[in-house]
């Protein structure tokens, strides 16, 4: 019965040729440090889906935002385990990240023709950051607060536009309503629309490209 279902469906959608394209392919030998880039897309997924069931229950303003987490934390069911995911997460997914990168470095896997597959993990790490930054503020407690306006104020002390790019961050001279609802909007619209754009194209790449080999002695 499967086998029919999947059989009218190939015929129609070339169901097929787009799974052994991307479960069918020939992949050198390789080593453990290559499943570090699978590791970071499993984070970046869980991310996504935790993120949207804390968006049910999170509110986004000074009022209510500390509150509603520990709404989440202490009342809804499962909350604070999917708090914690979330939490945990976004720390483990930067340490993934960099020892991604890193090991595509020591590998020399930027190299031809992978050079655009760098340029976009590139922007996935600051899309990566970006997102740690902005949902460190939603909490709304006395550490996020401070650390946001500390780490806010480094963008300040960019030559000449530094004042004008603190306004753009903070949405005023300070941490207020604004703020938290433009980190709110970045932490959940820009950064996941655009992270999950760009690991439609580094994973287009990296399929198109072909895994690199494991470099041998006096290449
Ligand atoms: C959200 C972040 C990222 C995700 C989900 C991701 C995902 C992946 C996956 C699944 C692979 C294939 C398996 C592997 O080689 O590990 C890969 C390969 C690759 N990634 Fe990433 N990556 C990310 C960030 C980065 C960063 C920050 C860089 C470098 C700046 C980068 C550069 C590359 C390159 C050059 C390859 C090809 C490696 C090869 O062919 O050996 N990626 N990525």
């Amino acid at each position: 019965m499967a086998t029919k279902v999947i059989g009218w469906l190939d015929e129609r959608m070339g169901l097929l040729g787009i799974w052994n394209t991307i479960f069918d392919r020939k992949v050198p030998k390789v080593n453990w440090w290559y499943t570090l880039g699978s590791a970071t897309l499993f984070l970046a997924v869980m991310q996504g889906v935790t993120g949207i069931f804390l968006s049910i229950y999170y509110v986004p303003t000074p009022e209510d935002a500390y509150n509603s987490i520990e709404y989440i934390m202490n009342e809804v069911a499962f909350g604070w385990l999917v708090r914690g995911i979330h939490h945990w997460g976004a720390t483990l997914m930067v340490v993934t990240v960099f020892l991604h990168m890193l090991r595509v470095f020591f590998y020399g896997a930027y190299k031809y023709p992978r050079e655009v597959t760098w340029l976009t993990g590139v922007l996935l790490l600051v899309v990566t950051l970006g997102s740690g930054f902005t949902g460190y503020l939603l909490p709304w407690n006395q550490r996020a607060y401070w650390a946001t306006a500390v780490g806010s104020s480094i963008v300040g002390t960019v030559p000449l536009i530094g004042d004008f790019l603190l306004r753009v961050v903070r949405g005023g001279d300070d941490l207020t309503i604004l703020t938290l609802a433009r980190f709110f909007g970045v932490h959940i619209w820009f950064l996941p629309a655009s992270g999950f754009a760009l690991i439609g194209v580094h994973l287009y790449l990296v399929i198109r490209n072909g895994i690199s080999n494991v470099p041998q002695r006096g290449e």
